[in-house]
Protein backbone atom coordinates (compact mmCIF):
# COMPACT_ATOMS: atom_id res chain seq x y z
CA UNK A 1 0.00 0.00 0.00
CA UNK A 2 1.39 3.53 -1.06
CA UNK A 3 1.98 6.07 1.71
CA UNK A 4 -0.81 9.09 1.67
CA UNK A 5 1.87 11.13 3.83
CA UNK A 6 1.28 14.39 2.62
CA UNK A 7 -2.46 14.34 1.81
CA UNK A 8 -3.66 16.87 3.67
CA UNK A 9 -1.12 19.57 1.74
CA UNK A 10 -2.71 18.47 -1.36
CA UNK A 11 -6.25 18.63 -0.62
CA UNK A 12 -4.99 21.99 0.69
CA UNK A 13 -3.34 22.82 -2.47
CA UNK A 14 -6.58 22.02 -4.02
CA UNK A 15 -8.53 24.10 -2.56
CA UNK A 16 -6.10 27.13 -3.09
CA UNK A 17 -6.47 26.12 -6.92
CA UNK A 18 -9.99 25.70 -6.63
CA UNK A 19 -10.03 29.38 -5.00
CA UNK A 20 -8.17 31.12 -7.08
CA UNK A 21 -9.35 29.52 -10.66
CA UNK A 22 -13.27 29.15 -9.94
CA UNK A 23 -13.77 31.95 -7.28
CA UNK A 24 -11.22 34.26 -8.42
CA UNK A 25 -8.97 34.44 -5.55
CA UNK A 26 -5.87 35.93 -5.08
CA UNK A 27 -3.24 32.98 -4.05
CA UNK A 28 -2.73 34.40 -0.47
CA UNK A 29 -6.26 34.62 0.25
CA UNK A 30 -7.01 30.88 -1.19
CA UNK A 31 -4.53 30.21 1.09
CA UNK A 32 -5.55 32.13 3.96
CA UNK A 33 -9.21 29.76 3.69
CA UNK A 34 -7.27 27.29 4.58
CA UNK A 35 -7.16 26.99 8.38
CA UNK A 36 -5.99 23.24 10.83
CA UNK A 37 -2.60 22.62 8.72
CA UNK A 38 0.59 22.59 10.42
CA UNK A 39 2.93 25.65 8.99
CA UNK A 40 5.63 23.26 6.97
CA UNK A 41 2.14 21.65 5.23
CA UNK A 42 0.27 24.91 4.54
CA UNK A 43 3.58 25.98 3.08
CA UNK A 44 4.12 22.74 0.67
CA UNK A 45 0.47 23.50 -0.44
CA UNK A 46 1.06 26.88 -1.57
CA UNK A 47 4.43 25.79 -2.97
CA UNK A 48 2.77 23.07 -5.15
CA UNK A 49 -1.02 25.69 -6.19
CA UNK A 50 1.84 28.49 -6.97
CA UNK A 51 3.36 25.64 -9.13
CA UNK A 52 0.58 24.80 -11.22
CA UNK A 53 -0.20 28.80 -12.37
CA UNK A 54 3.25 29.59 -12.77
CA UNK A 55 2.78 26.45 -15.65
CA UNK A 56 -0.97 26.02 -16.04
CA UNK A 57 -1.25 25.95 -19.79
CA UNK A 58 1.60 23.49 -20.38
CA UNK A 59 0.18 21.13 -18.62
CA UNK A 60 -3.04 21.75 -19.28
CA UNK A 61 -1.01 20.51 -23.32
CA UNK A 62 0.26 17.29 -21.69
CA UNK A 63 -2.91 16.36 -19.50
CA UNK A 64 -4.77 17.02 -23.02
CA UNK A 65 -2.33 15.03 -24.71
CA UNK A 66 -2.83 11.48 -22.60
CA UNK A 67 -6.48 11.52 -22.86
CA UNK A 68 -9.17 11.72 -25.59
CA UNK A 69 -11.65 12.65 -23.24
CA UNK A 70 -12.37 16.62 -23.14
CA UNK A 71 -11.82 17.46 -19.24
CA UNK A 72 -13.31 20.95 -18.71
CA UNK A 73 -10.86 23.34 -17.23
CA UNK A 74 -12.66 24.06 -14.22
CA UNK A 75 -13.14 19.93 -13.46
CA UNK A 76 -11.70 18.70 -10.59
CA UNK A 77 -10.16 15.66 -12.63
CA UNK A 78 -8.61 18.62 -14.34
CA UNK A 79 -7.20 20.31 -11.29
CA UNK A 80 -6.05 17.17 -9.38
CA UNK A 81 -3.72 16.52 -12.22
CA UNK A 82 -2.32 19.84 -12.96
CA UNK A 83 -1.36 19.54 -8.73
CA UNK A 84 0.11 16.18 -9.46
CA UNK A 85 2.12 17.12 -12.59
CA UNK A 86 3.21 20.82 -10.88
CA UNK A 87 4.80 18.90 -8.37
CA UNK A 88 6.37 16.25 -10.62
CA UNK A 89 8.24 19.17 -12.46
CA UNK A 90 8.12 22.19 -10.10
CA UNK A 91 9.04 20.10 -7.04
CA UNK A 92 10.73 16.76 -7.89
CA UNK A 93 8.45 14.23 -5.80
CA UNK A 94 8.87 10.81 -6.69
CA UNK A 95 6.10 9.56 -9.00
CA UNK A 96 4.57 7.21 -6.07
CA UNK A 97 4.06 9.72 -3.68
CA UNK A 98 2.03 11.69 -6.89
CA UNK A 99 0.07 9.13 -7.38
CA UNK A 100 -0.90 7.89 -4.18
CA UNK A 101 -1.72 11.67 -3.29
CA UNK A 102 -3.78 12.68 -6.07
CA UNK A 103 -6.20 9.39 -6.30
CA UNK A 104 -7.91 9.98 -2.24
CA UNK A 105 -8.80 13.61 -3.95
CA UNK A 106 -11.06 12.30 -6.55
CA UNK A 107 -12.19 9.44 -4.33
CA UNK A 108 -15.80 8.85 -5.38
CA UNK A 109 -15.71 10.75 -8.42
CA UNK A 110 -13.52 10.11 -12.17
CA UNK A 111 -10.33 8.08 -9.48
CA UNK A 112 -10.11 6.01 -12.81
CA UNK A 113 -9.27 8.62 -15.14
CA UNK A 114 -7.12 10.42 -13.30
CA UNK A 115 -5.08 7.27 -12.82
CA UNK A 116 -4.99 6.51 -16.26
CA UNK A 117 -3.94 9.89 -17.32
CA UNK A 118 -1.18 10.54 -14.79
CA UNK A 119 -0.30 6.37 -15.42
CA UNK A 120 0.14 7.73 -18.81
CA UNK A 121 1.99 11.04 -18.66
CA UNK A 122 4.45 9.40 -16.27
CA UNK A 123 5.61 6.46 -18.43
CA UNK A 124 6.40 8.60 -20.78
CA UNK A 125 8.87 11.07 -19.03
CA UNK A 126 7.28 14.67 -18.27
CA UNK A 127 9.24 17.32 -19.54
CA UNK A 128 10.23 20.20 -17.75
CA UNK A 129 10.20 23.63 -19.54
CA UNK A 130 12.32 26.36 -17.93
CA UNK A 131 10.11 28.91 -20.01
CA UNK A 132 6.52 27.35 -19.81
CA UNK A 133 3.93 29.41 -21.91
CA UNK A 134 1.54 32.20 -20.16
CA UNK A 135 -2.03 32.22 -20.56
CA UNK A 136 -2.93 32.80 -24.44
CA UNK A 137 -4.82 36.54 -24.17
CA UNK A 138 -1.81 37.19 -21.90
CA UNK A 139 0.41 36.29 -24.77
CA UNK A 140 -1.68 37.66 -27.25
CA UNK A 141 -1.60 41.41 -25.53
CA UNK A 142 1.79 41.70 -24.42
CA UNK A 143 2.78 40.27 -27.67
CA UNK A 144 1.15 43.50 -29.75
CA UNK A 145 2.36 46.06 -26.96
CA UNK A 146 5.63 44.97 -25.99
CA UNK A 147 7.03 42.51 -28.91
CA UNK A 148 7.40 38.66 -28.73
CA UNK A 149 11.14 39.49 -27.04
CA UNK A 150 9.17 40.68 -24.25
CA UNK A 151 6.76 37.45 -24.42
CA UNK A 152 9.63 35.23 -24.66
CA UNK A 153 11.28 37.21 -21.24
CA UNK A 154 8.50 37.07 -19.23
CA UNK A 155 7.78 33.24 -19.73
CA UNK A 156 11.55 32.89 -18.52
CA UNK A 157 10.65 34.68 -15.45
CA UNK A 158 7.63 32.93 -14.80
CA UNK A 159 9.67 29.75 -14.18
CA UNK A 160 11.77 30.96 -11.41
CA UNK A 161 11.46 32.20 -7.83
CA UNK A 162 11.48 36.00 -8.03
CA UNK A 163 14.91 37.22 -5.53
CA UNK A 164 14.28 39.26 -2.81
CA UNK A 165 15.02 43.34 -2.57
CA UNK A 166 15.20 45.01 0.20
CA UNK A 167 15.05 48.57 0.84
CA UNK A 168 17.31 50.11 3.43
CA UNK A 169 16.27 53.88 5.35
CA UNK A 170 20.02 54.18 5.30
CA UNK A 171 22.21 53.57 2.16
CA UNK A 172 25.40 52.52 4.36
CA UNK A 173 23.01 50.16 6.47
CA UNK A 174 22.49 48.78 3.29
CA UNK A 175 25.50 48.44 2.01
CA UNK A 176 26.95 46.92 5.25
CA UNK A 177 24.34 44.68 5.18
CA UNK A 178 24.75 43.71 1.37
CA UNK A 179 28.64 42.62 2.26
CA UNK A 180 27.70 41.14 5.45
CA UNK A 181 25.05 38.48 4.12
CA UNK A 182 26.11 37.74 0.31
CA UNK A 183 23.98 40.38 -1.04
CA UNK A 184 23.95 42.87 -4.30
CA UNK A 185 23.16 46.45 -4.13
CA UNK A 186 21.76 47.43 -7.49
CA UNK A 187 20.63 51.01 -6.33
CA UNK A 188 20.70 53.31 -3.25
CA UNK A 189 19.27 51.92 -0.19
CA UNK A 190 18.92 48.37 -1.74
CA UNK A 191 19.83 44.71 -1.16
CA UNK A 192 19.20 41.87 -3.37
CA UNK A 193 19.39 38.39 -1.75
CA UNK A 194 18.85 35.32 -3.06
CA UNK A 195 15.04 33.85 -2.16
CA UNK A 196 14.54 33.24 1.21
CA UNK A 197 12.05 33.42 4.17
CA UNK A 198 11.55 37.47 5.22
CA UNK A 199 10.88 36.57 8.69
CA UNK A 200 14.22 34.49 9.07
CA UNK A 201 16.44 37.19 7.43
CA UNK A 202 19.22 38.44 10.06
CA UNK A 203 17.83 41.70 11.36
CA UNK A 204 14.30 41.44 10.82
CA UNK A 205 11.95 42.84 13.78
CA UNK A 206 14.85 45.62 14.58
CA UNK A 207 15.98 46.46 11.07
CA UNK A 208 15.08 49.64 8.89
CA UNK A 209 14.63 48.18 5.99
CA UNK A 210 11.22 46.56 4.37
CA UNK A 211 10.93 43.88 1.54
CA UNK A 212 10.20 45.83 -1.35
CA UNK A 213 10.94 45.24 -5.34
CA UNK A 214 13.62 47.48 -6.61
CA UNK A 215 10.90 48.25 -9.60
CA UNK A 216 8.55 49.44 -6.67
CA UNK A 217 11.16 51.47 -5.33
CA UNK A 218 11.90 53.68 -8.45
CA UNK A 219 8.20 55.82 -7.99
CA UNK A 220 9.49 57.33 -4.53
CA UNK A 221 12.82 57.98 -6.13
CA UNK A 222 11.64 60.83 -8.24
CA UNK A 223 9.69 63.13 -5.78
CA UNK A 224 12.46 66.05 -4.67
CA UNK A 225 14.58 65.91 -2.04
CA UNK A 226 13.18 69.34 -0.98
CA UNK A 227 9.61 68.97 -0.99
CA UNK A 228 8.54 68.70 2.73
CA UNK A 229 4.27 68.04 2.39
CA UNK A 230 3.91 64.73 0.35
CA UNK A 231 0.72 62.94 -0.17
CA UNK A 232 0.98 59.26 -0.27
CA UNK A 233 -2.16 58.39 -2.54
CA UNK A 234 -3.45 54.55 -2.17
CA UNK A 235 0.04 54.01 0.58
CA UNK A 236 -0.51 50.90 2.09
CA UNK A 237 1.09 48.37 2.77
CA UNK A 238 3.59 51.40 2.72
CA UNK A 239 7.15 50.43 0.80
CA UNK A 240 6.96 54.28 -0.68
CA UNK A 241 5.64 55.93 2.15
CA UNK A 242 8.79 54.39 4.33
CA UNK A 243 11.41 55.79 1.63
CA UNK A 244 9.78 59.12 1.99
CA UNK A 245 9.42 59.15 5.69
CA UNK A 246 13.25 58.23 5.63
CA UNK A 247 14.25 60.91 3.49
CA UNK A 248 13.27 63.48 6.44
CA UNK A 249 9.72 64.01 4.07
CA UNK A 250 6.72 64.98 6.18
CA UNK A 251 4.19 62.50 4.73
CA UNK A 252 0.44 61.81 4.82
CA UNK A 253 -0.36 58.71 3.79
CA UNK A 254 -4.12 57.65 2.50
CA UNK A 255 -5.83 54.43 1.83
CA UNK A 256 -9.14 53.51 1.88
CA UNK A 257 -8.46 50.01 3.10
CA UNK A 258 -8.32 50.07 6.89
CA UNK A 259 -6.64 46.62 7.61
CA UNK A 260 -3.99 47.52 4.86
CA UNK A 261 -3.25 50.95 6.52
CA UNK A 262 -2.71 49.17 9.87
CA UNK A 263 -0.38 47.10 8.37
CA UNK A 264 1.37 50.12 6.78
CA UNK A 265 1.49 51.28 10.82
CA UNK A 266 2.85 48.62 12.41
CA UNK A 267 5.74 48.85 9.46
CA UNK A 268 6.07 52.95 10.50
CA UNK A 269 6.80 50.91 14.07
CA UNK A 270 9.02 48.81 12.91
CA UNK A 271 10.94 50.90 11.54
CA UNK A 272 11.16 54.06 13.40
CA UNK A 273 9.42 56.07 10.80
CA UNK A 274 7.02 58.14 11.31
CA UNK A 275 3.57 59.49 8.59
CA UNK A 276 0.16 60.81 9.40
CA UNK A 277 -2.01 57.99 8.00
CA UNK A 278 -5.80 59.05 6.81
CA UNK A 279 -8.40 56.42 6.20
CA UNK A 280 -10.58 57.33 3.51
CA UNK A 281 -11.63 57.02 0.26
CA UNK A 282 -9.39 58.92 -2.41
CA UNK A 283 -12.80 59.56 -4.73
CA UNK A 284 -14.03 61.66 -1.63
CA UNK A 285 -11.75 62.61 1.08
CA UNK A 286 -10.99 66.48 0.62
CA UNK A 287 -7.41 67.41 2.44
CA UNK A 288 -7.75 71.38 2.63
CA UNK A 289 -4.52 71.72 1.69
CA UNK A 290 -2.19 71.71 -1.35
CA UNK A 291 0.69 69.30 -1.20
CA UNK A 292 4.17 69.98 -2.56
CA UNK A 293 4.50 66.52 -3.75
CA UNK A 294 2.37 64.15 -4.56
CA UNK A 295 2.90 59.86 -5.16
CA UNK A 296 -0.02 57.92 -6.32
CA UNK A 297 1.07 54.34 -6.95
CA UNK A 298 -2.87 53.64 -8.36
CA UNK A 299 -4.69 50.53 -7.49
CA UNK A 300 -4.08 48.24 -10.99
CA UNK A 301 -4.68 44.79 -12.23
CA UNK A 302 -1.05 44.09 -11.07
CA UNK A 303 0.24 42.09 -13.86
CA UNK A 304 3.74 43.31 -13.44
CA UNK A 305 4.04 41.34 -10.24
CA UNK A 306 3.34 37.55 -11.78
CA UNK A 307 6.77 36.18 -10.89
CA UNK A 308 5.46 36.45 -7.14
CA UNK A 309 1.77 36.21 -7.95
CA UNK A 310 0.98 34.18 -11.59
CA UNK A 311 -2.26 34.03 -11.08
CA UNK A 312 -3.08 37.86 -12.01
CA UNK A 313 -2.55 36.91 -15.03
CA UNK A 314 -5.70 34.68 -14.78
CA UNK A 315 -7.29 37.28 -12.92
CA UNK A 316 -6.78 40.52 -14.98
CA UNK A 317 -9.82 40.19 -17.81
CA UNK A 318 -9.86 42.60 -20.40
CA UNK A 319 -13.40 44.12 -18.47
CA UNK A 320 -11.37 44.42 -15.26
CA UNK A 321 -8.11 46.40 -16.69
CA UNK A 322 -10.23 48.42 -18.42
CA UNK A 323 -12.39 49.20 -14.38
CA UNK A 324 -9.12 49.85 -13.23
CA UNK A 325 -8.06 52.74 -16.09
CA UNK A 326 -11.29 53.98 -15.23
CA UNK A 327 -10.54 54.48 -11.52
CA UNK A 328 -6.77 55.36 -12.33
CA UNK A 329 -8.14 58.56 -14.85
CA UNK A 330 -10.17 59.75 -11.70
CA UNK A 331 -7.56 58.94 -8.73
CA UNK A 332 -5.31 61.14 -10.92
CA UNK A 333 -7.19 64.00 -11.64
CA UNK A 334 -8.40 64.14 -7.83
CA UNK A 335 -4.81 63.85 -6.86
CA UNK A 336 -3.42 66.96 -9.71
CA UNK A 337 -5.76 69.30 -7.96
CA UNK A 338 -4.50 69.14 -4.79
CA UNK A 339 -0.83 69.68 -5.79
CA UNK A 340 0.93 73.18 -5.68
CA UNK A 341 1.93 74.80 -8.66
CA UNK A 342 5.40 73.95 -9.78
CA UNK A 343 4.78 70.69 -7.49
CA UNK A 344 5.65 67.06 -8.68
CA UNK A 345 3.23 64.02 -9.18
CA UNK A 346 4.75 60.75 -9.73
CA UNK A 347 1.99 58.06 -11.04
CA UNK A 348 3.01 54.76 -11.10
CA UNK A 349 0.91 50.93 -11.51
CA UNK A 350 2.83 47.78 -10.79
CA UNK A 351 0.93 46.80 -14.51
CA UNK A 352 2.06 45.66 -18.08
CA UNK A 353 -1.12 46.79 -19.47
CA UNK A 354 -0.29 49.94 -21.53
CA UNK A 355 -4.07 51.08 -20.43
CA UNK A 356 -3.29 51.27 -16.87
CA UNK A 357 0.67 53.31 -17.66
CA UNK A 358 0.92 54.87 -21.05
CA UNK A 359 -2.95 55.42 -21.84
CA UNK A 360 -4.01 57.12 -18.68
CA UNK A 361 -0.87 59.51 -18.77
CA UNK A 362 -1.71 60.80 -22.39
CA UNK A 363 -4.99 61.24 -21.61
CA UNK A 364 -4.40 63.30 -18.56
CA UNK A 365 -2.18 65.88 -20.46
CA UNK A 366 -4.71 65.81 -23.05
CA UNK A 367 -6.76 66.83 -20.42
CA UNK A 368 -4.39 68.70 -18.03
CA UNK A 369 -2.45 71.50 -20.05
CA UNK A 370 -1.19 72.84 -16.69
CA UNK A 371 1.15 69.93 -16.33
CA UNK A 372 3.99 68.73 -18.26
CA UNK A 373 5.75 65.37 -18.20
CA UNK A 374 9.35 66.05 -16.83
CA UNK A 375 11.69 62.90 -18.10
CA UNK A 376 12.50 61.24 -14.85
CA UNK A 377 16.54 61.45 -13.71
CA UNK A 378 18.44 60.29 -10.67
CA UNK A 379 16.98 56.61 -11.48
CA UNK A 380 19.30 54.19 -11.48
CA UNK A 381 20.91 53.22 -15.19
CA UNK A 382 18.51 50.51 -15.96
CA UNK A 383 15.59 52.94 -15.78
CA UNK A 384 15.97 55.21 -18.24
CA UNK A 385 13.36 57.15 -19.66
CA UNK A 386 11.68 55.76 -22.64
CA UNK A 387 10.33 57.93 -25.63
CA UNK A 388 7.73 59.05 -24.56
CA UNK A 389 9.38 60.38 -21.57
CA UNK A 390 7.78 57.89 -19.12
CA UNK A 391 9.60 54.88 -17.04
CA UNK A 392 8.24 51.38 -18.32
CA UNK A 393 10.11 47.82 -16.93
CA UNK A 394 9.36 45.56 -18.80
CA UNK A 395 10.33 41.55 -18.34
CA UNK A 396 14.00 41.01 -19.79
CA UNK A 397 15.23 43.91 -18.06
CA UNK A 398 18.56 43.27 -15.37
CA UNK A 399 17.19 39.57 -16.23
CA UNK A 400 20.89 38.19 -15.80
CA UNK A 401 20.29 39.76 -11.77
CA UNK A 402 17.06 38.28 -11.38
CA UNK A 403 14.69 40.68 -13.07
CA UNK A 404 12.42 43.16 -11.72
CA UNK A 405 8.69 43.60 -11.61
CA UNK A 406 6.67 45.01 -14.31
CA UNK A 407 6.20 48.54 -13.46
CA UNK A 408 5.04 52.34 -15.12
CA UNK A 409 6.34 55.49 -13.97
CA UNK A 410 5.53 58.64 -15.22
CA UNK A 411 6.68 62.06 -13.67
CA UNK A 412 4.28 65.67 -13.95
CA UNK A 413 5.24 68.74 -13.17
CA UNK A 414 2.35 71.53 -12.24
CA UNK A 415 3.20 74.41 -14.02
CA UNK A 416 4.38 77.27 -11.52
C1 LIG B 1 -0.79 49.31 -5.43
S1 LIG B 1 -1.47 49.33 -3.84
C2 LIG B 1 -0.45 50.52 -3.02
C3 LIG B 1 0.90 50.03 -2.60
C4 LIG B 1 1.64 51.07 -1.76
N1 LIG B 1 1.78 52.33 -2.47
C5 LIG B 1 3.00 50.62 -1.32
O1 LIG B 1 4.02 51.07 -1.83
O2 LIG B 1 3.06 49.81 -0.38
C6 LIG B 1 -2.96 50.23 -4.09
C7 LIG B 1 -3.67 50.67 -2.84
O3 LIG B 1 -4.76 51.51 -3.22
C8 LIG B 1 -5.74 51.40 -2.24
N2 LIG B 1 -6.99 51.96 -2.83
C9 LIG B 1 -7.79 51.43 -3.77
N3 LIG B 1 -8.80 52.26 -4.08
C10 LIG B 1 -8.64 53.36 -3.31
C11 LIG B 1 -9.38 54.58 -3.15
N4 LIG B 1 -10.47 54.82 -3.89
N5 LIG B 1 -8.93 55.48 -2.27
C12 LIG B 1 -7.83 55.24 -1.52
N6 LIG B 1 -7.10 54.10 -1.63
C13 LIG B 1 -7.50 53.18 -2.51
C14 LIG B 1 -5.77 49.93 -1.91
O4 LIG B 1 -6.33 49.70 -0.64
C15 LIG B 1 -4.28 49.57 -1.98
O5 LIG B 1 -3.71 49.58 -0.70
Amino acid sequence: MPSTEGLGARRAALQMLEGVLRRGHTLDAAAAHVRGLSPPDHGLAVAIAGEALRRLPDLDDLIDSATRQRLPDDSKARMVLRLALAQKIGLHTPDHALVATALPLVDGGPRRLVHGVLGTLLRRSVPESDAPRLPADVEERWGAAWGEKVVEAARRQIAKRAPLDLTFADDSEAQDYAAAHGGVSLAPRHVRLASSSVAELPGFGGGRWWVQDLAASLPARLIPDGSTDVLDLCAAPGGKTMQLAALGHRVTSVDSSESRLRRLGENLQRTHLRADLVTADALEWKPGRQFDAILLDAPCSATGTFRRHPEVLYRARPKIIADDAQLQTRLLARAASWLKHGGTLVYSVCSLEPQEGEEVIAAFLAAHDDFTLEPPNGLPEFATASEGGWVRILPGLLEGEGGLDGFFIARLVRRG
